[in-house]
Parts: structure tokens; C-alpha cells; sequence
């Protein structure tokens, strides 16, 4: 009995961990890279510093966005929610999954 408890116990403990972890920064930038190239390709080169509308993102994984400002997550996730400077909003645009996604692969640009 005392047996089947912890297993239980272990378990609920292992469910509710997991949606914790997957909460911030553990996208998945193969499927962010198609969102890239359907919404943000338009206006940014992945593969180049240089300009098209807006900055081009290639360099994101040396650690500083085109602006200067740290590449962390809450910078880019912040970028992408306010826009600005051209750029649009995206807080409602997508959902927070492909908001994960596209993070995760700006920065292995
Ligand atoms: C209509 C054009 C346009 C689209 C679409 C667009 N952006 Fe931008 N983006 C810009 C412009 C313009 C800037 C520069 C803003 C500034 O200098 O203030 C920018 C800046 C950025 C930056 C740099 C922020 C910094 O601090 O240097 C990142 C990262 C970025 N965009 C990511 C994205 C992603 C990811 C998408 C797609 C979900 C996207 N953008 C879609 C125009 C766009």
C-alpha cells in the first residue's frame, strides 16, 4: 500500500513538473523556422546582418540582438509582443507555442 502511494505520489509529482519546464525557452526551432519564413521572412534576412524592412537577425546566437540589447528570451519574446520601430505586434498574432518556436530559432541565427 505504502508502495502504491509513492508511486502515485511520484507520478502527480512528475505531471505537474513537466508543463512548469516546458513553460519558457524550450521551443522548437524546426517549426519555428517555418513560422519565420511565412511571417517574419518578409522583413528579415536569417542568413545575413543585412538590412530588408527590418534588421537582418544573422549573429542572434554571438548573444546580442541588432539593437544591442542582450539575445535572451525575455528580450526577443518582448520584441516580438510589443513590435515597434516597424515592426508588428505579435502578442495576439500567434500563440505562445509559436511565439516559443520562432524564439527558439532566432537564436540559432
Ligand atoms: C513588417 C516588417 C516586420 C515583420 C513582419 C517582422 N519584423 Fe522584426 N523587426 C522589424 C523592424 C523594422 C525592426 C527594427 C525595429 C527597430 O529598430 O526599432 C525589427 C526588429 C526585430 C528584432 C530585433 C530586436 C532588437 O532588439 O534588435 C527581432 C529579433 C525581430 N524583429 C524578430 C522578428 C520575428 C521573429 C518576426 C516574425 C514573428 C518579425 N520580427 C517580423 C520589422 C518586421
Amino acid at each position: 500500500m505504502i508502495r502504491l502511494m509513492t508511486w502515485v505520489l511520484v507520478l502527480s509529482v512528475a505531471l505537474v513538473a513537466v508543463p512548469v519546464f516546458a513553460a519558457e525557452g524550450d521551443g522548437d526551432a524546426a517549426a519555428g523556422k517555418q513560422l519565420f519564413d511565412t511571417k517574419c521572412g518578409i522583413c528579415h534576412n536569417a542568413d545575413s546582418k543585412e538590412k530588408k524592412i527590418g534588421p537582418g537577425l544573422q549573429g542572434i546566437k554571438d548573444g546580442k540582438l541588432p539593437s544591442g540589447k542582450d539575445a535572451t528570451y525575455e528580450n526577443v519574446l518582448q520584441n516580438l509582443n510589443e513590435g515597434g520601430g516597424g515592426m508588428p505586434a505579435f502578442e495576439k498574432l500567434i500563440t505562445a507555442e509559436e511565439k516559443d518556436n520562432v524564439i527558439a530559432y532566432v537564436m540559432t541565427l
